[in-house]
């Protein structure tokens, strides 16, 4: 009997959700992921002080004042980190635009084109490169300009509804990674029940995203994540790509459950699901009226914000 993880790998992505170099090296997934977040967590680590070196001298080799320095640092710091990834997956890496700039689309396409110069100075190829940029009106729009114009391909994330994920769809993104887990902390965090896999809000929502995607030819890959249980992921078998942790990752391995496919191209097409548009106004509006994405979206934004600020003084301190 072959294993629920092998079952799921014939007809999805499995992507292992670590930032650890360790575990990359371990589960081999085909993309990884870098953050301001788990970046701090490494700069803690000996092994990493290579990196982190680089990154000062090369922030001290552009000159300018303090702030000016601390950026170069962080955005080559970043790029240290992406590279080193690239070096052990085949696939590609995604590499955070600073939270700060989720409501500022000129400057979060700045950030990104900085970010590709990094990586093309380090000879990396921006083919290996996605752009993790929150699911804002703004950051959407920044997306679509860098997909559009420069060939940079993105991948948003904070992604909690329809309306987000229809946006990113017309926006011609690379990659979507809606979150899954978190929906359901809201829900059972607002209400006090539990709810089974099949009935949970963020598993219902990704089945939508994909079945609308594939029903109205949309390229944009749906990348499931953040899941808190195996019924999750059962409930979503056949989505393009699933980012799982190493914990639910060993825990499929042991089972032999058989697996039934709930997401396909075939089933898509037989719901039919009207199309709809979404300009900023009813953009806003829209998510406005869904206080769980809103919330979850804020919060995320901030998070990630406040882990790029600490990231952020530890480079000062180390260019001072
Ligand atoms: C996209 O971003 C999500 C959320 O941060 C991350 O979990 C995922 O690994 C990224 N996807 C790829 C293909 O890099
Ligand atoms: C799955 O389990 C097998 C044998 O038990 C082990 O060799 C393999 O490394 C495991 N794979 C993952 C991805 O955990």
């Amino acid at each position: 009997m072959t294993t629920a993880l092998d079952q799921l790998k014939e007809f999805t992505t499995v992507v292992a959700d670590t930032g650890d170099f360790e575990t990359i090296a371990q589960y081999k997934p085909t993309d990884a992921t870098t953050n301001p977040s788990l970046i701090l967590a490494a700069t803690q680590k000996t092994q990493y002080a290579k990196l982190i070196d680089d990154a000062i001298s090369y922030a001290k080799s552009k000159g300018g004042d303090a702030s000016t320095q601390a950026e170069w640092a962080m955005d080559k710091l970043l790029v240290n980190f992406g590279c080193e990834i690239l070096k052990i997956i085949p696939g590609r890496v995604s590499t955070e635009v600073d939270a700060r700039l989720s409501f500022d689309k000129e400057r979060t396409i700045k950030k990104a084109l900085h970010l590709i110069k990094l990586y093309d100075e380090a000879g990396v190829s921006k083919d290996r490169v996605l752009i993790k940029i929150a699911s804002t009106w703004e950051g959407i729009q920044a997306a679509k300009e860098l997909e559009a114009k420069h060939q940079i391909h993105c991948n948003l994330t904070l992604l909690f509804s329809f309306p987000q994920a229809v946006a990113c769809a017309e926006a011609k993104v690379t990659l979507i990674s809606p979150f899954v887990g978190r929906i359901l902390d809201w829900y059972k965090s607002s209400t006090g029940k539990e709810y089974s896999s099949e009935e949970e809000a963020g598993v219902i929502s990704v089945q939508q995203i994909y079945n609308y995607y594939k029903q109205h030819g949309y390229k944009t890959i749906v990348m499931g994540a953040s899941f808190r249980n195996v019924g999750e992921i059962l409930n979503l078998a056949g989505c393009d790509f699933l980012t799982i942790s190493p914990a639910l990752l060993k825990e499929l391995n042991e089972s032999k459950e058989k697996l039934t496919r709930v997401l396909s191209p075939e089933k898509a097409s037989a719901k039919s699901q009207e199309k709809v548009t979404f300009d900023e106004a009813t953009f806003r509006w829209e998510l406005n009226e869904d206080a769980m994405a809103t919330e979850k979206l804020s919060e995320g934004i901030r998070k990630f914000a406040a882990d790029g600020v600490k990231l952020e003084e530890t480079l000062r301190n180390k260019l001072a």
